[in-house]
């Protein structure tokens, strides 16, 4: 049995994993989220599935100062994080926030900064607790800046950056550090692109993402796997050809 802390625990992909988790376990869960009756829907979904006890925490997470009493509180409830998933996000509007810095400083917020925080405090938890695995949904769009999404692009190299240090701080005490770089994931942040091959469904991303946190996998993951090729081709991809490519 698992004790496990969901940042962002709406995120349709926090959802699969927290099912996909009570597959063979009867886990506790400590949901944080900013939509207080959606929490309330999937613990009782999750309790439904065989979890033990679900908490749940209403918080605006870009509220930089909650964080610490946030973590504080769910770590009394849970005595212990055996796993913990950051999963909240937004993909924002890029043309219009290229035009808006509140609209730039809330996606850079939302996918960066408020990680960036809330990573700080539970890391203070874990590094005493000697033990635990702490996974990130970061994205490949952090891998390289485009044109249709660099704002967003910008804030997850940020955070992948972040998760390269902590994981070396952690590696001595015993927690491992994964980074999720996801492709695209059919969810309701981006329900208004159309899907083609390259799209995966968020309880085959859940699935795997269960195998990483069992497995205790520590380092950065591609999921799925073939988005480490795109992205290698994409990386390399000389200037003076990725600057025509605007379609990307
Ligand atoms: N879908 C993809 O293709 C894809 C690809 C790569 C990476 N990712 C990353 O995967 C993560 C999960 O996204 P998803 O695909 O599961 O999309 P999603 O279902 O839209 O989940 C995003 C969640 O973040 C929550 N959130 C955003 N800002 C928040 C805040 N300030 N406070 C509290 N909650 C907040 C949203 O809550 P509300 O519902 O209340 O708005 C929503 O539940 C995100 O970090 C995303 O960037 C997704």
């Amino acid at each position: 049995m698992k004790k496990i802390l969901i940042i962002g625990a709406t995120s349709a992909i926090a959802q699969a994993f927290c099912k996909r988790s009570l597959h063979n376990a009867q886990n506790d869960f400590y949901l944080i989220g900013r939509n207080a009756e959606q929490l309330e829907l999937i613990a009782n979904d999750l309790k439904v599935r065989g979890a033990q006890n679900v908490f749940v925490e209403a918080a605006d997470l870009n509220t930089f100062e909650q964080h610490e009493k946030l973590i504080e509180k769910a770590q009394n409830c849970l005595k212990n994080f055996d796993w913990v998933l950051v999963a909240h996000g937004v993909l924002g509007d890029q043309k219009s926030a290229e035009h808006n810095s509140h609209q730039t400083l809330e996606i850079i917020h939302s996918n960066y900064t408020s990680q960036a925080t809330l990573l700080n405090c539970i890391a203070d938890k874990m590094e005493k607790m000697g033990s635990g695995v702490i996974g990130v949904l970061s994205s490949v769009a952090g891998d390289r800046g485009r044109r249709s999404n660099y704002i967003y692009g910008s804030a997850k190299a940020a955070i992948t950056t972040f998760l390269s240090g902590l994981r070396v701080r952690l590696f001595k005490s015993n927690v491992q550090v994964l980074t999720i770089k996801m492709g695209f994931v059919d969810t309701p942040m981006t329900a208004q692109f159309s899907k083609g091959p390259l799209w995966t469904k968020p309880e085959t991303i859940a699935m795997e993402l269960v195998s990483l946190f069992e497995n205790k996998k520590n380092g950065e993951y591609y999921l799925p796997f073939f988005w480490r090729y795109i992205m290698l081709v994409i990386r390399l991809l000389p200037s003076f050809i990725f600057n025509k490519m605007n379609f990307l």
